[in-house]
């Protein structure tokens, strides 16, 4: 029989009773068996993504569980419907005591957004920024933000003057690109949050190699049909098994201790050596405020920052 991500991830008795959690990106793939899990664990679950009948599903199935749900359509491309679905959330909601910055993809096609950045770089990291600023004081006690980062950010270092055009376009640099910004974010948002006395803390997770998710559908040609044919391959797992690795970085008594670190099998990694660049974090934490128009969030940093949050930790490369 297949394990559930909650057995996966070691936290089947955890009670989520209570709970709030919004999980973006959950009509498909690990964000939906993250927010179903979640249900079946008791928590109050927000499903975010485009496709509505998708997001009925998911409810369906979570209040099937006897929890609530509620499904929240926002296009990521679109600044104002995140904020709408930030307005919506808390409206709805007491707070939130889980936040998944999930939601995202490899994206073919080199376009500009509204805010004359590429696009992968605006779905994977702008929008989830914004969301989650947009969101900071409504974080309850102890909150927890897990972004779904990647090991594909191996490689890649921040240069945001490149999201400025498509000439030249790759999507595959585009996502690695994004995916380092996620390690970015993630490490900055926590470091904010510490020295801000606010108890939420932030962690971020590459979930796995999983073809089997709805992951491949924008690769160009074939693509999508070869990549799928993987999923019998070693090191490659299943929705599931990603779905078990957001459980573990949001809901275990584990990672507690964990904020601003990046987790892997259930484990903390180390990241690239461009994902642990202070100043990058910083200079992209203060960019994308100023791409968004907006005032820098949590910006009573001293200039002089110079520690990490968190615990020292073994970690494995
Ligand atoms: N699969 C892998 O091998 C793998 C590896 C490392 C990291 N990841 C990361 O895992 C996360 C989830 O991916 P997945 O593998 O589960 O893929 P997926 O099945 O394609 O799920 C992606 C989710 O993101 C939502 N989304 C995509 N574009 C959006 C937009 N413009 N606005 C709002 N929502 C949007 C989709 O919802 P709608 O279609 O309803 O809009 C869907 O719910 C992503 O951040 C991905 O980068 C995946």
């Amino acid at each position: 029989m297949t394990s559930t991500p909650e057995q996966l991830a070691g936290v089947a008795d955890v009670d989520c009773t209570g709970m709030q959690a919004l999980v973006t990106g959950s009509t498909s793939g690990i964000g939906r068996a993250t927010a179903i899990a979640l249900g079946r664990l008791g928590a109050d679950v927000i499903v975010h993504g485009r496709d509505a009948s998708a997001g009925a599903d998911v409810v369906d199935t979570v209040t099937a569980y006897g929890a609530d749900a509620q499904f929240i359509a926002a296009d990521f491309a679109d600044v104002e419907a995140v904020r709408e679905l930030a307005a919506t959330v808390r409206s709805t909601t007491d707070g939130i005591d889980l936040l998944y910055n999930n939601a995202g993809g490899v994206f073919r096609d080199g376009q500009l957004t509204s805010c004359d950045v590429e696009y992968t770089f605006h779905i994977n990291h702008l929008a989830p920024y914004l969301l989650t600023t947009e969101l900071l004081d409504y974080l309850n006690t102890d909150a927890r933000v897990v972004t779904t980062a990647s090991a594909a950010h191996q490689g890649a270092s921040l240069d945001i003057d490149r999201t400025r055009s498509v000439d030249n376009h790759s999507a595959f640099w585009a996502y690695n690109h994004s995916k380092l910004a996620n390690i970015l974010f993630t490490t900055e948002l926590a470091q904010r949050l510490d020295i801000s006395d606010h108890t939420a803390t932030a962690v971020c997770v590459h979930p796995g190699a999983i073809p089997g998710s709805g992951f491949t559908r924008f690769l160009p040609g074939p693509l999508p049909r070869i990549v799928q044919s993987l999923e019998v391959l070693p090191g490659v797992t299943s929705v599931n098994d990603g779905a078990a690795e957001l459980l573990f970085a949001g809901i275990s008594s584990q990672t507690t201790d964990y904020s601003g670190k990046y987790l892997a099998g259930q484990q903390l990694k180390e990241p690239s050596s461009d994902a642990r660049d202070d100043a990058a974090a910083r200079r992209l934490w203060q960019e994308s405020a100023n791409i968004l128009d907006i005032t820098e969030p949590l910006n009573n940093l001293p200039d002089n920052k110079k520690t990490r949050p968190g615990v020292d930790i073994n970690v494995t490369e």
